[in-house]
């Protein structure tokens, strides 16, 4: 496999097929899926598929630069690595296995608070762009005491993440028997035990090398192993948060910071009047709230209402190269990928996730080429079939 750089695998759905099967059917699940009936998360992929390009012919393309400057920075192509709680239980210290791919290939890498590896190891060992996400717990003072240690860090950007005030439903984690808490039930006993390859390589590896994954960003009294809490809801959600939040980490953080789960344009008008300098329009890969519309359908109105006084960044369902240049097209700055990492980075830990960064750079690079755009600073909706 060392030697083979495409590694036999050629698409985003090639490695989700391997993830699949190498991961316990409870952790895969909770990766891969949305919740309630996952009508979101369908329609997030089905929206952008329905998008049509249109494409300009003789054109020369025979040189394409996919290299574009977002907040200040330049990214070696317009995609970076959203946050997930879960990529260290994907591979043994995922996270850093995700960083060094990133920063290797030029492009952010976002660390959740739910991570398995703390923040400034990441810094040390990974380098690169290096953005931190941020939940706001109840008691606000313990969140402001991991931004301050993220700035302490070094982290560039901090990624405020507020479209979940409660917890969302989702009812598979509570059928799949890997939760909540983690009982030895003989169902999560036996999913385990028929994935032995992933219980030697990533969790006897954390066992030998000090004890079961836990949430070393949370603060010491809360850093619970993950058998103890349910899978994603690693942390109690905040029903009162409200943009006096925005204002206080404004006030409190001094570099970039970013707002994550803009849906409407209201909502992206007062995030850049606050000062955010990116909101992240997203529904959390359809994992949050089932009636929510397709990111790609909502980013034309916020578009109208910010573009200029904000960076647009946008995520959920952007699958193919060819969907993240429809949405520079259609005029967001970067696009962010939240599952397709994980697969790869569940496959292959690094070389995974640089593989999956590699797939999305060659088809950016060929839908460019094939609709006649040589930079993807000139994509605009002239590009868009109408
Ligand atoms: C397994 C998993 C864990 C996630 N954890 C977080 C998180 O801790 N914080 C957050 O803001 N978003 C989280 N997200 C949402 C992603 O950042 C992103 O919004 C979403 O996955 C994008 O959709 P995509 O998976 O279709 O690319 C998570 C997503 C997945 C799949």
């Amino acid at each position: 496999m060392a030697n083979d750089p495409l590694m036999g695998v050629y698409s985003v759905d090639d490695l989700r097929e391997i993830a699949r099967r190498k991961l316990p059917r409870g952790l895969f699940e909770f990766i891969d899926r949305g919740n309630d009936d996952e009508v979101a998360m369908r329609d997030n992929i089905e929206a952008i598929a329905r998008i049509k390009l249109k494409p300009r012919v003789l054109a020369d393309v025979s040189t394409r630069k996919l290299a574009t400057t977002v907040m200040g920075r330049e990214w070696k192509m317009p995609v970076g690595i959203g946050p997930t709680g879960s990529a260290g239980l994907t591979w043994y210290q995922g996270e850093i296995a995700l960083a060094k791919a990133a920063a290797k290939a030029g492009i952010p890498f976002t660390l959740a608070t739910g991570s398995m590896t703390a923040m400034e190891r990441v810094v040390q060992e990974a380098g690169g762009i290096l953005w931190f996400q941020l939940y706001m717990w109840p008691e606000r003072a313990l969140s402001h005491k991991l931004v301050e240690r993220a700035r302490d860090a070094g982290y560039e950007a901090l990624v405020f993440t507020v479209d979940t005030p409660v917890a969302p439903g989702r009812e598979y984690n509570l059928r799949n028997g890997f939760m909540i808490p983690f009982k030895f039930t003989r169902r999560n006993v036996i999913d385990v035990s028929l994935h032995p390859g992933w219980l030697f390589s990533v969790i006897c590896k954390y066992l030998v090398n000090g004890g079961l994954p836990k949430y070393e960003n949370f603060p010491a009294h809360m850093q619970t192993r993950i058998t103890a809490l349910p899978m994603g809801r690693s942390m109690a959600t905040n029903p009162s948060m409200s943009w006096d939040d925005v204002k206080a980490l404004r006030e409190l953080w001094p570099r970039q910071l970013i707002i994550k789960g803009i849906q409407h344009p209201a909502d992206a008008l007062k995030a850049a009047e606050l000062g955010a300098d990116a909101i992240i329009i997203s529904n959390h890969g359809g994992r949050v709230l089932d009636s929510a519309p397709p990111t790609i359908d909502s980013l034309p109105g916020i578009v109208a209402a910010v573009k200029g006084r904000t960076t647009i960044l946008i995520d959920s369902g952007f699958r193919r190269g060819a969907d993240v240049v429809k949405a520079l097209a259609m005029g967001a700055d970067a696009v962010l990928l939240g599952r397709a990492p994980l697969y790869g980075t569940a496959f292959a830990g690094e070389a995974g996730a640089a593989r999956v960064i590699q797939l999305y750079r060659d088809e950016i690079d060929r839908v460019m080429g094939l609709i006649g755009c040589r930079d993807v600073a000139d994509l605009g909706p002239e590009h868009i079939a109408g």
